[in-house]
């Protein structure tokens, strides 16, 4: 029998393309989902129980029916000037909600627990590839919503039994390359739905900020795609972690490209101009943001990123745009 593995937020972007990679590798994805922002016909690998991670007992009810070995936690909120304006929303969700889901793990017994984190818990690092020692002072709640996440795991492993995976997920871009699967568009805040949207619907696009101390003065990112990160998941649960330790990742390229950089690879994909406008810096933003200590992940988990060029990561973005349309 395939082995159940618990996905808090398998109905989302990166959740749903890692149930897809999981089902394709024998495993039976388990969705749990609100539904806030995930997509019903993304859940198409294996079951849903639509719930909140807030929601103790029916987190209770989830796993007890599917007594799962694993749990990969995405279910989260994830704008970062958002988490600006409604902290108290980014701690709830993704600091309680990480603490009741944890709780519950230990509970039931699950015995690998894989967090999504992010490269915001660096905040502004003084330092580019950024190190996993580099120290962590994030500048946003979105960030310390994610160090907290990250520090209850750290302190709760040994008693909840678990072996803990944290992934410092660089910027997750990109669509599944078979176009089932795929970023939002509508209502969109990040760069790449933003441009392509822009591309295509001849609206304007706005650059947040172009007096940042980089080379040509926009804000500088690793672009990782989203089915790389879902195949970090797949390794991390092919060399699992003992019970009581835990390893932490960062999951990018090694490779920053610049906002303006990624603006020419939108228009060279979707062979358009966009017309542009300039506005100021965007609260909560870092102004570069690019993966270092890659060698950690690929000695430990022989896991490296497969799509290394934006304009992959941009065809794909835009070949689901089109697909969903
Ligand atoms: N940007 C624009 N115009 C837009 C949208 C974005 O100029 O319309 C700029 C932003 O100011 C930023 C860059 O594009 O400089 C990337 O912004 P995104 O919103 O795409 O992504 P963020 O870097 O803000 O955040 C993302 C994820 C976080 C993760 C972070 C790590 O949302 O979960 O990457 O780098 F923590």
């Amino acid at each position: 029998m395939s082995e159940t593995v618990f996905v808090t937020g398998g109905a989302g972007y990166i959740g749903s393309q890692c149930c897809k990679l999981l089902a394709a590798n024998g495993y039976r994805p388990v969705t749990y989902d609100n539904m806030s922002s995930g997509r019903p016909e993304f859940v198409r690998y294996g079951p849903l129980v639509e719930g909140d991670i807030l929601d103790g007992f029916r987190l209770d009810a989830a796993l007890q029916e599917y007594r799962p070995k694993t749990v990969l936690h995405f279910a989260a909120l994830i704008e970062v000037e958002e988490s600006t304006r409604e902290p108290i929303l980014y701690y709830d969700v993704n600091a309680c909600g990480t603490l009741a889901l944890v709780e519950k793990c230990k509970e039931h017994g699950v015995e690998h627990f894989i967090f999504s984190s992010t490269a915001a818990v660096y905040g502004e690092p003084s330092v580019s590839p950024v190190k996993l020692s580099t120290p962590t002072t994030p500048i946003n709640p979105y960030g310390w919503s994610k160090l907290m996440g990250e520090r209850f795991l750290q302190d709760c492993a040994v008693d909840a039994g678990m072996g803990v995976t944290i992934f410092r997920y660089f910027n997750a871009s990109g669509s599944d390359p078979d176009a089932e699967l795929g970023v939002r568009f509508e209502g969109a805040s990040h760069l790449i739905p933003r441009l392509i949207s822009a591309a295509a619907e001849g609206t304007p696009f706005s650059i947040f900020g172009t007096d940042y101390d980089t080379a040509d003065g926009t804000c500088v990112r690793d672009y990782i795609h989203v089915l790389d990160v879902a195949n970090a998941h797949l390794a991390a649960m092919k060399s699992p972690v003992d019970a009581g330790h835990v390893r932490t990742f960062n999951i990018g390229v090694g490779r920053g490209y610049s906002v303006r950089e990624v603006l020419e690879s939108v228009e060279r994909i979707t062979e358009t101009k966009i017309d542009l406008q300039l506005k100021d810096q965007r609260a909560g933003d870092a102004s570069e943001l690019v993966a270092g200590d890659i060698d950690e992940v690929v000695n430990m988990l022989g896991w490296h990123a497969e799509f290394t060029e934006i304009d992959d990561i941009v065809f794909h973005a835009w070949r689901w745009y089109c697909a969903d349309g």
